[in-house]
């Protein structure tokens, strides 16, 4: 069911933890399973990631797209770092069921979230950032049957 690459994110999640003084802090749930996602973003003075670290009380499948988005967006710039959308993820990941599609959202809104934090606290504007949502039930296309 789950790609040997989301097992191994799974089993050994990449940058986990917190970031103390990070430049950037977002945190984004799901209402629909009460799973909880918090990215750190260490962001230098040419807005460049220099680390993430990320925080999860979420599912097999959150851990691993955390796991696998915290590796695609370090060294990017906050521009490039909008590109890594949970598309990009999943694909990196060889793909996910379609009932975890969702759990890849929570990083991509993570990640945004923690842009936003960072833009605000600077005072600076992302291009093509939008204001986060604080639940990504917002954000799902289409109603998921229950599972
Ligand atoms: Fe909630 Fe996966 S079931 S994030």
């Amino acid at each position: 069911m789950y790609s040997e690459k989301v097992m191994d994110h799974f089993n050994h999640p990449r940058n986990v933890g917190e970031i103390e003084n990070a430049s950037g802090v977002g945190t984004v749930g799901n209402a629909k399973c009460g799973d909880i996602m918090r990215m750190y973003l260490d962001i230098d003075e040419n807005q460049i990631i220099r680390d993430v670290k990320f925080k999860t009380f979420g599912c097999g499948a959150a851990v691993a797209t955390s796991s696998m988005a915290t590796e695609l967006v370090k060294g990017k710039t906050v521009n490039e770092a909008l590109q890594v959308t949970n598309k990009a993820v999943m694909e990196a990941l060889d793909g996910l069921p379609p009932v975890k599609v969702h759990c890849s959202l929570l990083a991509e809104e993570a990640i945004h979230a923690a842009l936003w934090d960072y833009a605000e606290k600077h005072g600076i504007e992302i291009e093509g950032l939008e204001k986060p949502v604080n639940d990504i039930g917002e954000k799902e296309e289409a109603p998921e049957e229950e599972y």
